[in-house]
């Protein structure tokens, strides 16, 4: 966290922007679950530091070696499915309660927003919770939980067509899923503010999500230890981790 002082002033002007505002809206990257024990992708201890996303998350990766990347998919579900929401992911959902949060878009595959109590959720990168068919025309799907145990025995096959069954999550070199992508558009367009935490700003479309409701007047405010590419670009930008910010600024609006 930066200096006290300095934090605690920001935080105070986060609080007045989203009282005052009519719509906000949220995006969320990994950094919003590490308080959960999730690691992100990039920065210090980053999975990207240690594997290759070339080698396990594209469909290429997928066609080459289906089992390496299941092997992959199956570690990071038991992982997700073992963790719980942390103070950040609770105190948006209050702030939803409050109605003073419309919606989240999140980059996270994770279900920890939910489980939170957050209702207006919009995956933008899937869920690691799905599998799907990897075979584009057949629209099978599964919750991952009821097979997991499955998969670690054998590759999964579509009962309906025969294909191999794959993680419902968007890999690089994949579009994003057209309606969460074009909800999420409306919900920056309709925006006063979004809140734009635990994100590098690295991947698109999602990095250039906060610089729509700019364009439209609107404000962004950044959560998040280090800087990046969205810090120039924010009215209020605290160097700090999610659940200790969100709960301070949870902590004012309740006052209020
Ligand atoms: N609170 C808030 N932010 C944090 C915290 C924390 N406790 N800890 C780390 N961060 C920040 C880091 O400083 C970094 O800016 O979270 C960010 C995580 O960045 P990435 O690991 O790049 O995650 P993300 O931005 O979500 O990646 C986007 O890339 O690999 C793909 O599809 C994947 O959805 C992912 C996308």
């Amino acid at each position: 966290m930066e200096m006290y002082v300095e934090a605690s002033k920001k935080i105070k002007k986060i609080a007045s922007e989203v009282e005052n505002s009519f719509y906000t809206t949220v995006l969320t990257g990994a950094g919003i679950s590490a308080e959960s024990g999730i690691p992100t992708f990039r920065g210090r201890d980053g999975l990207w530091n240690k594997y290759r996303p070339e080698e396990l998350a594209t469909p290429q990766a997928f066609e080459k070696d289906p089992k390496l990347v299941w092997g992959w998919y199956t570690w990071r579900m038991k992982l997700v499915f073992s963790k719980e929401p942390n103070p950040g992911h609770k105190a948006l959902a209050e702030m939803e309660k409050m109605d003073l949060v419309k919606s989240i878009i999140t980059q996270n595959v994770d279900d920890l927003h939910e489980r939170a109590g957050s209702r207006n959720v919009i995956h933008l990168h899937g869920e690691l919770k799905e599998v799907i068919c990897s075979n584009r025309s057949c629209d099978y799907k599964v919750e991952a939980k009821t097979i997991l145990d499955e998969i670690e025995k054998r590759l999964p096959t579509c009962p309906e067509c025969g294909s191999l069954l794959r993680p419902g999550v968007v890999w690089f070199g994949e579009s994003l899923p057209t309606e969460e992508l074009s909800k999420a558009f409306q919900e920056a367009e309709k925006s006063k503010v979004i809140l734009v935490i635990g994100t590098s700003a690295v991947v698109q479309p999602a990095a250039s999500i906060p610089l729509i409701t700019k364009r439209k007047g609107g404000k962004i405010i950044e959560i998040n230890p280090d800087t990046t590419s969205l810090t120039g670009f924010a009215d209020v930008s605290v160097r700090g981790g999610a659940g200790e910010v969100l709960t301070a600024i949870l902590e004012i609006l309740k006052r209020d």
